[in-house]
């Protein structure tokens, strides 16, 4: 009976070892990839949020976006006040109607394949992956959202 506690226990500890790893993060997972694809546009010298709103087509005329290189500026679009800002704009289109994907989505990766894996990744971050805007979105979505740092 003993051994078979021991053994048990064991078990669990494997179980929570392997889901602590297979947990996506902000550091881990996500920052490398806003490293690569998003950071030319979104990074350090890019507007705040609202002083982009400001001059919306004159940053968008020169390809500058606004500001989402921290962990901080970038879950502001994921919950709130940009609530599912992050969601429309990297989904892939596949579960709409008109099938169109996000604006952003483009930037996720050079191929498709490369595009399609790391959108699982944010998927995986966000963990409820929802296109609705603030007004619509329940407190219920809003507290199931993951976004580990
Ligand atoms: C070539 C430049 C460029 C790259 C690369 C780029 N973006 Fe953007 N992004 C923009 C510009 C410009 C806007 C604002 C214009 C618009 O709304 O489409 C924008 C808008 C956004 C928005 C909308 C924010 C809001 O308030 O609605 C999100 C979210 C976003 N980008 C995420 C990303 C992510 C994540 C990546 C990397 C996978 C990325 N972008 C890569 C230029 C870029």
């Amino acid at each position: 009976m003993k051994k078979l506690a021991a053994g048990l226990l064991a078990a669990m500890v494997f179980v929570f070892a392997v889901q602590a790893q297979a947990e996506v993060t902000w550091q881990k997972d996500i920052k490398p990839i806003f490293d690569k694809q998003c950071v030319g546009c979104h990074g350090a010298d890019s507007p705040e949020h609202d002083a982009f709103a400001k001059d919306k087509k004159g940053f968008t005329d020169k390809g500058i976006g606004m500001r989402m290189d921290t962990y901080s500026h970038l879950i502001t679009y994921v919950g709130w006040p940009y609530t599912g800002a992050m969601m429309r704009r990297l989904d892939d289109g596949s579960g709409k109607p008109d099938k169109k994907a996000g604006n952003m989505y483009e930037h996720l990766g050079a191929t498709e394949v490369e595009r399609k894996a790391n959108l699982e990744i944010f998927k995986g971050w966000i963990g409820n992956w929802n296109l609705k805007r603030g007004k619509d979105v329940t407190k219920e979505e809003l507290n199931s959202l993951k976004v580990k740092y």
